[in-house]
């Protein structure tokens, strides 16, 4: 981050002096106005909910061009990513800034495979939940409960300890999830098979069981694996904020970690592509395709309070690159396992179609997100709707450990701490209970 000569002037129509704020540059992206001396100068706080204008940090990891539709990870675009590298190629860009060479990727793919299974207890753990809780309230649990198995890698200021954190979350959460699906299911956990790829080993995890021997589709494990790429990292997002707020109180790793699975869960961010889901199938119920009128009507109406799912988001104003990637992707699964015909895969596309074309959205740069077909996909692998913010969770973990230590790595790092406008009673006296 460099100083520009540029500075900031802030000025007050009461006579109160002016003051300059230094603008910094980054390599590419908004130049940002420096106001960590505003309330020392002026006794003034900045106020900016939601984050609209306000850079809570610097990173060197994701950048994101709203307008452009671009996403690039350490400056490589997504769709190389997505195209040229697998998951694990794209952890060690994401962990260490640069893409493996073979002895490299060899190596960390070693590395990761080594932690996959996690400690026998665990299962312990989840039996304690109810067989109907939802994936995303036992992954908040599981992930919190690492740090009471994994007493070694639970200081965050020792570089030594975040490196092995970082390896066991990325190896044991595919784990995790695949246990919380089997739990449901009420099928025996499968143990990890090392001699499989990232998400070959998942699938096998997901869907063998110990009758019968599994193999792995190679569509559908490239098409995991690509859903891991395009939800690997997406810079400042809730979940990842979220990790760095925690995180900067000096909290372990895995308790980090576990606040990000918990804001990812919400519907207006992870939660999308179940909500997305049930949004399509319930359309589907009512009609299909010939209501997708009626259904844009009501979402256009604000007092319906519903949203087109899979459509809109706070940084993109274009076509979300991960959308286009994804719904290739559904092309290919469906027509590997002859789908073409999904009804669920057309409606979404005619929904696209008119959402698109309408003035409502035009106006408001609404376009199709990741979630939009990603849910499509994860449903035809045969992956329940309940488990799909799970997954999310599952490929985020990178981005959410790289962004945690790169914040622990900073030396501008501090506890995170907002302030507040305070628009409460002013100072009042407690009356005896009998006068209240
Ligand atoms: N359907 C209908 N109207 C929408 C939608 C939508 N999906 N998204 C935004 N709008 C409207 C919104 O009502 C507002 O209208 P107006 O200006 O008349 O008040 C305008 O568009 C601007 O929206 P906003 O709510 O101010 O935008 P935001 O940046 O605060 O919210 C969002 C972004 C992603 C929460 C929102 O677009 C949304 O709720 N989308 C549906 C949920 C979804 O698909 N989320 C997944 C995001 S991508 C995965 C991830 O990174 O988590």
């Amino acid at each position: 981050m460099k100083q520009t000569e540029n500075k900031a002037t802030l000025s007050f129509s009461n006579g109160s002096p002016s003051i300059e704020l230094p603008i910094y540059r980054g390599s590419v992206g908004p130049d940002v106005v420096d106001i960590r001396k505003l309330y020392a100068q002026t006794g003034l706080f900045t106020y900016d909910p939601g984050f609209l204008s306000t850079a809570s940090c610097q990173s060197g990891i994701t950048y994101i061009d709203g307008d452009k539709g671009e996403l690039l990870y350490r400056g490589y675009p997504i769709e190389q990513l997505a195209t040229q590298c697998d998951f694990l190629e794209t952890c060690h860009l994401l962990l260490y800034g640069n893409l493996p060479d073979v002895v490299g990727k060899a190596k960390f793919v070693k590395i990761v495979t080594n932690h996959t299974m996690v400690n026998e207890q665990m299962q312990f753990f989840l039996r304690g939940f109810r067989r109907d809780a939802h994936p995303m309230a036992i992954m908040t649990g599981l992930v919190g409960a690492l740090s009471a198995f994994y007493h070694d890698s639970t200081d965050i200021n020792n570089p030594e300890h975040r490196e092995i954190s970082a390896i066991r979350l990325i190896a044991k959460m595919p784990t995790l999830v695949a246990m919380a699906f089997k739990y449901s299911a009420g099928q025996p956990y499968m143990y990890p098979k090392n001699s499989l790829s990232y998400a070959g080993n998942f699938l096998h995890m997901m869907f063998a069981t110990p009758c019968e021997d599994y193999t792995v589709n190679p569509v559908l494990e490239r098409a995991l694996d690509r859903i891991f790429i395009l939800h690997a990292d997406h810079e400042q997002n809730a979940s990842t904020s979220t990790v760095r707020l925690c995180g900067s109180s000096g909290t372990n790793p895995f308790a980090a970690i576990a606040a990000g699975v918990a804001c990812l869960w919400g519907p207006a961010h992870g939660g999308a592509n179940e909500a997305c889901l049930n949004m399509l199938e319930d359309i589907q119920r009512m009609g299909g395709v010939g209501k997708v009128g009626e259904f844009i009507s009501q979402v256009k109406d604000k007092s319906s309070g519903i949203k087109l799912m899979g459509f809109g988001h706070r940084v993109y104003k274009n076509y979300d690159p991960r959308a286009k990637l994804m719904q290739e992707t559904c092309r290919e699964v469906l027509s590997a396992l002859g789908l073409q015909n999904d009804p669920l895969f057309k409606l979404a596309m005619a929904l696209e179609k008119i959402a698109l074309e309408d003035d409502y959205f035009v106006q408001r740069k609404l376009y199709p997100n990741v979630d939009f077909y990603s849910g499509i996909v994860q449903r035809a692998i045969g992956i329940p709707t309940s488990l799909f913010t799970a997954i999310f969770a599952l490929a985020r973990t990178v981005g959410w450990i790289a962004q945690l230590n790169e914040m622990i790595g900073d030396p501008e790092y501090k506890i995170g701490r907002p302030r507040q406008l305070y628009s409460g009673a002013v100072q009042r006296d407690v009356l005896p209970i009998a006068s209240r």
